[in-house]
C-alpha cells in the first residue's frame, strides 16, 4: 500500500511540498488547511499535472482531521510567515496558538506518524508541538538545519566556483540569527575550508560575510518577496527528511531534535546532526566542536531557551 503524507498548511510551502512529493511519487498526499478551498484547489491543480509529468499518487484537500487519519508522515507549515522587518521570533504568539490546534488535531488521528515541523520560530514551535501533542520525541523533528546548511553551501559554491555537490557543511543550533555554521566540519572537494583560507582562495572576511548572509538568508528573501517568506528551499529540505524516514535511508541530516544530554543540553530542541530512518530520529550524532563552535552553540541554545520561556509566559500549560 502507498504511504500517506499529510501536509498541515497548504500555503506556499505546503503547496510546494505537495508538488515535490507527487513528482517523486513518495506517497499519497492529503493537503489540510483551515482554508479548505486552498487545500482542495492546490490538490486538484497538482493532480491535473499527473498526466503531463507521469506520476501516480492520490492528492486531496480537506479541513477535516479525520481525512488525515493514519498518516505515515505529517509536515506542518500551518502558521503565519514573516513580513519584511520581522524576525522569526515575532511570530511566536500567533503561531503558538495555531500549533496548539494542530497538535490536538493530529495526536489522536495519527499517533504513529513521523512529524516534521516547519512553522517558525522553529525550535520553540517544535518543542511546543511535542509538549501539546505528547507524541514521542524521536518522532517529532523540526526542519531548519538542512535549509540553513543548503544556503551556506550554495553561497560558498558561488564564491569558490565549486559545484554544490562537492561541498559538505552543517549549520547547527537554533534557527535564528544565532545559528552556527560549523566551519570545522566544512569541506570543499575533501579539503577543510581553513586550508582554502590559508591558501588565500577565500579571505577570512569573505567567509565571515558568507556566514552572516546565511544567518540572514531567510530575511533576504522576505525582503525581496515582500508578501511572504521562502518556500522552494524549505519545501525541498522537508521532503529530504520525509524521504529518509519513509525509505529508511538513515541519512545524516541537521534537524531540530530533542536533546537529552547530547552536546551538554537537556530537554530542549535545537539543530544537531541526526540519523533519520524508519524509526524516526534513530541517533543524534555528536560532532567534535572547536571551543568557538561550542561557545556559539551554547549561545544559540540560550536564545532558544529564552524564547521558550517567553512561550511559557504566553501559555502557562507549557511550563
Ligand atoms: N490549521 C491549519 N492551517 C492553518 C492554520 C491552522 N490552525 N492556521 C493557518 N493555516 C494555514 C493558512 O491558511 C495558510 O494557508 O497555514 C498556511 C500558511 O501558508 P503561508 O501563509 O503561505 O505560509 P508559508 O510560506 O507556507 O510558511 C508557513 O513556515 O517557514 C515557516 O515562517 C514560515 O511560519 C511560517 C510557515
Amino acid at each position: 500500500m502507498r504511504k500517506k503524507i499529510t501536509l498541515i498548511g497548504a500555503g506556499q510551502i505546503g503547496g510546494t511540498l505537495a508538488h515535490l512529493i507527487a513528482l517523486k511519487e513518495l506517497a499519497d498526499v492529503v493537503l489540510f488547511d483551515v482554508a479548505a478551498g486552498i487545500a482542495k484547489g492546490k490538490a486538484l491543480d497538482i493532480a491535473q499535472s499527473s498526466p503531463v509529468n507521469g506520476f501516480n499518487v492520490n492528492l486531496s484537500g480537506t479541513d477535516n482531521y479525520e481525512d488525515t487519519k493514519n498518516s505515515d508522515v505529517i509536515i506542518i507549515t500551518a502558521g503565519v510567515p514573516r513580513k519584511p522587518g520581522m524576525t522569526r521570533d515575532d511570530l511566536l504568539g500567533i503561531n503558538l496558538k495555531i500549533i496548539k490546534q494542530v497538535a490536538q488535531g493530529i495526536k489522536n488521528t495519527s499517533p504513529n506518524a513521523f512529524v516534521i515541523c516547519i512553522t517558525n520560530p522553529l525550535d520553540v514551535i517544535v518543542m511546543a508541538l511535542q509538549k501539546y501533542s505528547g507524541l514521542s520525541k524521536n518522532k517529532i523533528v523540526g526542519m531548519a538545519g538542512i535549509l540553513d546548511s543548503s544556503r551556506f553551501i550554495y553561497f560558498l559554491s558561488q564564491e569558490l566556483k565549486v559545484p554544490v555537490q562537492k561541498i559538505k557543511s552543517f549549520v547547527l543550533g537554533g534557527h535564528g540569527d544565532s545559528m552556527v555554521a560549523m566551519l570545522g566540519s566544512t569541506e570543499i572537494e575533501g579539503k577543510k575550508i581553513q586550508e582554502f583560507v590559508k591558501e588565500g582562495k577565500i579571505s577570512k572576511e569573505k567567509l565571515d560575510q558568507i556566514v552572516e548572509r546565511t544567518k540572514k538568508g531567510g530575511a533576504e528573501i522576505v525582503k525581496f518577496l515582500e508578501k511572504g517568506s521562502a518556500f522552494y528551499a524549505p519545501a525541498a529540505s522537508g521532503v529530504e527528511m520525509a524521504e529518509s524516514y519513509l525509505k529508511d535511508l538513515k541519512k545524516q541530516l541537521p534537524c531540530a531534535a530533542h536533546l537529552n544530554g547530547e552536546y551538554g543540553f537537556k530537554d530542549i530542541y535545537a539543530g544537531v546532526p541526526v540519523i533519520i530512518g524508519n524509526k524516526g530520529v534513530e541517533k543524534i550524532v555528536e560532532l567534535n566542536l572547536s571551543d568557538e563552535e561550542k561557545k556559539n552553540f551554547s549561545l544559540s541554545i540560550k536564545s532558544v531557551e529564552d524564547l521558550f520561556n517567553a512561550a511559557k509566559k504566553i501559555d502557562s500549560s507549557l511550563a
